[in-house]
């Protein structure tokens, strides 16, 4: 927790955050403000209308005098109306527009992060500073500056209207006024201290049930259903705690008020009655310093939970300003485009650990010929996959030097460097549309035709057609409608349709039936053919394919070859990986 006037401070760097983000809405902004001066004067000169009708015409039997003074008492209450609404659509329009840019920035710049933020980020964090934490930015404006600033002057065009109308009454009412700002001031601290607990709460809640749900199937496979619904029980009894504790403060601060609120009525009365039996205060006064009354308390009032509105608004913005002021982007300082590379790929001396301490890669140095297929071959955890995300640039290498045809990838622009480099990965990830959708990627210069092409060339073609709906087939959420050969085959048409001049694949691991396995291992020759590839291969026929082969172990290379070449050395890590791997002693 930092120190409170720290706290503040940070509050109102915050705050001129926010009002800035309002800068392309200026106008509308400037009409709201405008707006709040108007309602000020418009809103409260009741009670001042209806004393001056008293005094000045229905003592004085002026009939005529006292129906113009209601037209004008009537026409006030309707352009009452009219502000109001404009003022509160105004300020909506004003905090929706702010917002809708602002979901856009932060979403643009959660897409130029580094791989690393998502490797150390929940999900449902990035979703929560999205989407809620942007929403109750829009209440700085339509609940918090805004209002707070017409209620602000509201009462202080109520103090006028008061002082003018009878200054003796106005010091009656003013008398319960320090009670009033206190008791709303304890009510404010006490009710942020428990929704900021509502909050967490509720971000417990969604936390526990996004896992759950993605984890349902686990949940029923092991039985675990019982011991998942007492946790759950127990978020959920905190949670509703949390509320309640919230809403005993309002239980108790409303009818505080109203005690306060009458023993200030009592004042006026008791005072207000000895001053007419005197003569020093007017009927009109009389009557209507109630209702000034009324109307001071309501902003005072209100302004507590505005205020606490402001506060939480300004915690979600300091949230979102702090990811889109995150500067762990991918640098993209490279200059050189390439519209044509040949593909000779070759690693000089890499090293490299995702965390900058824990070396994942130690000292790589391979040279690939354009038009050859490398295979990597490695126990788990060897490095295999992270060589590939260091290819792409997904990550930053620590040291060493990765050239693509005499040119440091480091110097390539990176939209350049990607669009030469198709990847499939292990685990192939689909997204909610359909198939045509997965293999485009939405990319509308890419037609129908050309996507079939790729399809038929790698034999992915008959079972798309077999879908219901061919290529308008609809993928559910990650491909759960497909089975894993087949989101296979779709991610292997995904990464053909671009004409990659490099590919690399990851090969999955899970084992297929026989035919999906053969129709698998067409398209990967297909794939491979005419260009640079980089295989992680866990089939046997892959490697055989190879023209070199790159055993990891713990990071390093340990051994490069052919296969005819490494299955020579009986001790080589090669021999004994494929040994146990294919289950079968090797006839050399
Ligand atoms: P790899 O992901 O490169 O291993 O992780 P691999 O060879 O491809 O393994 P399989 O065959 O797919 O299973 C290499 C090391 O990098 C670490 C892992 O803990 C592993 O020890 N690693 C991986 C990270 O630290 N962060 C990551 O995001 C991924
Ligand atoms: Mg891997």
């Amino acid at each position: 927790m930092q120190p409170d006037n720290q706290k503040q401070d940070l509050d109102l760097v915050v705050l001129a955050k926010v009002l800035k983000l309002s800068k392309p809405y200026i106008k509308i902004f400037a009409f709201c403000i405008f707006l709040a001066v108007v309602m000020a004067v418009v809103a409260n000169i009741r009670p001042f209308l209806i004393g001056t009708m008293v005094d000045d015409y229905i003592f004085k039997n002026d009939m005529d005098g006292l129906k113009k003074m209601a037209i004008i008492y009537i026409l006030f209450v309707l352009a009452n109306v009219l502000v109001r609404y404009f003022f509160i659509y105004y300020s909506q329009v004003l905090g929706q527009s702010v917002i809708k840019d602002l979901r856009v920035k932060v979403f643009e710049h959660v897409q130029s992060l580094k791989l690393r933020y998502f490797d150390q980020t929940p999900v449902g964090r990035t979703i929560t500073r999205t989407i809620s934490d942007v929403q109750a930015i829009n209440e700085i404006f339509t609940q918090g500056v805004l209002t707070m600033f017409a209620d602000i002057l509201g009462i202080f065009a109520i103090l006028g209207f008061m002082f003018y109308h009878s200054w003796r009454l106005t010091l009656v009412c003013l008398a319960t006024l320090p009670l009033m700002i206190i008791a709303t001031y304890i009510f404010k601290e006490k009710v942020k201290v428990s929704f900021q607990n509502v909050r967490n709460q509720i971000s417990i809640m969604n936390s526990f049930l996004q896992e759950q749900i993605s984890g349902m199937q686990i949940v029923q496979m092991f039985n675990a259903e019982k011991q998942e619904a007492k946790k759950f029980k127990e978020i959920n009894r905190k949670y509703t705690e949390a509320n309640l504790n919230a809403i005993e403060y309002y239980a108790i601060f409303y009818p505080v008020v109203e005690i306060i609120s009458a023993v200030g009525l009592a004042l006026l009365i008791w005072v207000g009655s000895r001053g007419i039996w005197n003569h020093t205060i007017s009927a009109g006064a009389f009557i209507s310093f109630p209702l000034y009354l009324n109307m001071l308390f309501r902003p005072v009032r209100m302004i507590a939970d505005k205020f606490n509105t402001l506060q939480m608004g300004l915690v979600a913005a300091d949230r979102v300003f702090k990811l889109i002021e995150r500067d762990d982007k991918i640098r993209d300082y490279g200059e050189v485009v390439k519209d044509n590379i040949r593909g000779n790929v070759k690693f000089e001396d890499v090293s490299f650990a995702y965390d900058e301490k824990t070396f994942v890669l130690k000292n790589i140095n391979f040279e690939l010929e354009a038009h050859k297929t490398l295979a990597i071959v490695g126990s788990t955890g060897s490095g295999k996959t992270s060589i590939i995300n260091i290819l792409n640039r997904f990550y930053p290498i620590q040291k060493g030097r990765i050239i693509i045809d005499n040119i440091d990838i480091k110097k390539l622009k990176l939209n350049s460097l990607r669009t030469k480099i198709a990847m499939v990965l292990q685990d192939v990830f689909l997204f909610n549309g359909t198939v045509m959708d997965n293999i485009t990627l939405r990319d509308d210069t890419m037609d129908r035709g050309e996507v079939i092409k790729a399809s038929k060339e790698i034999g992915a073609h008959p079972f798309i057609e077999k879908l219901p709906g061919g290529y308008d087939f609809k993928i559910t959420e990650r491909g759960s409608n497909l089975s894993m050969g087949q989101r296979q085959l779709i991610s292997f048409v995904r990464a053909l349709v671009i004409n990659p001049d490099i590919l690399i694949l990851d090969e999955a691991t899970s084992s297929i039936d026989t035919e999906t396995e053969s129709i698998i291992q067409y398209a990967i020759e297909k794939l491979i053919e005419k260009r640079t590839s980089i295989i992680i291969a866990h089939r046997l026929s892959t490697i055989r394919h190879a023209d070199k082969i790159m055993v990891l172990d713990k990071g390093e290379v340990v051994e490069t070859g052919s296969h005819d070449e490494l299955i020579q050395n009986m001790n080589g890590h090669y021999r004994t990986l494929y040994e146990k791997q294919f289950e079968q002693s090797v006839e050399v």
